[in-house]
């Protein structure tokens, strides 16, 4: 797809769709449960309906009529063997949680993905999962999928992990509802939250106490209704046009604001942007409507407790900084190396291309933003490697570089979100 730099300003409202870590986790524990499970505001994106196949897969039913998602949940022990491969697709969330829940079954599951799974470390899901007596191998012996997985009986461990990460947190919590004994994860930096939330919604007992989270086995989980958030991942697109088209006003409604998950508005506060929260609802997942006008924005540094809240949304705020006044420095994120693509080097490769001065370091980058009226971006042929958060970001990159940007593989945003290009397009068109 080719993108021009926009001549107007992005003016108008625009709700985005439901979260993604919230949508696939409703399937999962409303599969666990039992009784009905009703979700609306679905992310209908790829990677969750990866995990709809997965669970139909191992024998639940799951309606998805009408923009509502109907579980019908057989409880902790009504999975049943499945009859092929498992095809997690493009999903890490779906390929490490469903690990974690079919190293305890009473049968033997293969699960595998596409390109981009098969090369992402599943060694940090093997390790903890092994140590409760799961019985899991990396068919190529590469720590990656595909993996055997031969379910076993657990045991409750403690385990401390090196990573902050709500994936590997979240395969061991499953695991443990299974364990004999309680399970316990401590985390370096609290990740974020949404299986100790939403577990304990559908019954569970969850202890957490700063970075650990506490689980004890074989609650009785019963079905829920859920309405979905929209997803914080997706909207830091639009928070970045907004703040970087001049001119822009726009609104985002009914966003989720889980403190685990909001850095991108801290960072973007950091840098000069004007976001104001409207509209805030604290019970259960929080949410708020976002109001983003455009801003002139300055560098800054992103290190330390704050990288698990924004963990997705660095490459978008790498394009901010492309276009913010002075350096940015990114530290302490060397987990985007290991993300759908390395992040690192296809955002250091793509930024130079459109003629930003960026080096990538071994936890992060460094940006020398500039002036982008004296110093616009220039249109380039981006990279996106088939990763959904790349293409965003480039698109919303595109809106202020001169001439023209190129987006070959600018279909992958399926991924998270389908409707991206036709929502980015709408802001322009109704001004
Ligand atoms: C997710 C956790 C994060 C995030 C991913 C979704 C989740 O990954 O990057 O997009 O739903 O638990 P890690 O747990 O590997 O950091």
């Amino acid at each position: 797809m080719k993108f021009q730099k926009t001549n107007c300003c992005l003016k108008g409202e625009i709700t985005v769709p439901g979260d993604k870590s919230i949508s696939h986790r409703s399937i999962m524990f409303g599969a666990l449960s039992e009784g009905k499970t009703e979700i609306t505001n679905f992310l209908q994106g790829a990677d969750c309906l990866s995990t709809i196949n997965c669970f139909r897969r191992l024998g639940i039913e799951i309606e998805n009529k009408g923009g509502i998602i109907t579980i019908h949940g057989k409880g902790l022990d009504g999975l049943s063997s499945p009859s092929g491969i498992l095809d997690t697709g493009n999903s890490g969330t779906t390929t490490r949680l469903i690990s974690g829940i079919l190293a305890a079954q009473p049968f033997t599951a293969t699960l595998t993905g596409d390109a981009s799974i098969q090369k992402r470390p599943m060694e940090r899901i093997i390790e903890p999962l092994s140590l409760m007596g799961a019985r899991i191998e990396s068919l190529h012996h590469n720590g990656c999928a595909p993996l055997l997985i031969n379910g076993s009986p657990l045991k409750g461990i403690h385990y401390y992990s090196k990573v902050a990460s709500a994936q590997v947190k979240s395969a061991i919590l499953l695991a443990g509802l299974y364990a004999c004994g309680e399970t316990s994860v401590t985390e370096p930096v609290l990740s974020r939250n949404h299986s100790e939330l939403m577990l304990r919604t559908f019954g569970a007992a969850i202890k957490t106490d700063k970075t650990t989270a506490t689980i004890v086995p074989r609650p009785r989980l019963t079905g829920q209704k859920i309405n979905v958030p929209g997803d914080i991942s997706s909207a830091a697109y639009f928070i970045a046009a907004g703040l970087l088209v001049p001119g822009s006003d726009i609104l985002i409604r009914n966003v989720g604001i889980n403190p685990t998950r909001d850095g991108i508005i801290k960072v973007a506060k950091a840098m000069g942007g004007h976001i104001s929260l409207l509209n805030e609802h604290r019970d259960g997942e929080p949410t708020a409507d976002l109001h983003v006008t455009y801003s002139p924005l300055h560098g800054t540094v992103i290190g330390g407790d704050i990288i698990p809240t924004l963990i997705d949304e660095l490459p978008i705020i790498a394009v901010m900084a492309a276009a913010a006044k002075g350096v940015t420095i990114i530290k302490d994120a060397a987990e985007l190396k290991v993300k759908e693509s390395n992040r690192i080097d296809v955002m250091v490769r793509n930024l130079s291309a459109m003629g930003c001065s960026i080096i990538g370091t071994e936890d992060g980058m460094v940006i020398e933003g500039k002036d982008p009226a004296a110093h616009p971006l220039q249109g380039a042929v981006i990279h996106a490697h088939a990763d959904h958060r790349i293409a965003m970001s480039f698109a919303v990159a595109s809106l202020i570089a001169q001439g023209e940007t190129e987006i070959p593989d600018s279909g992958c945003v399926s991924i998270s979100y389908p409707g991206f290009y036709s929502d980015l397009r709408s802001l322009s068109e109704s001004t």
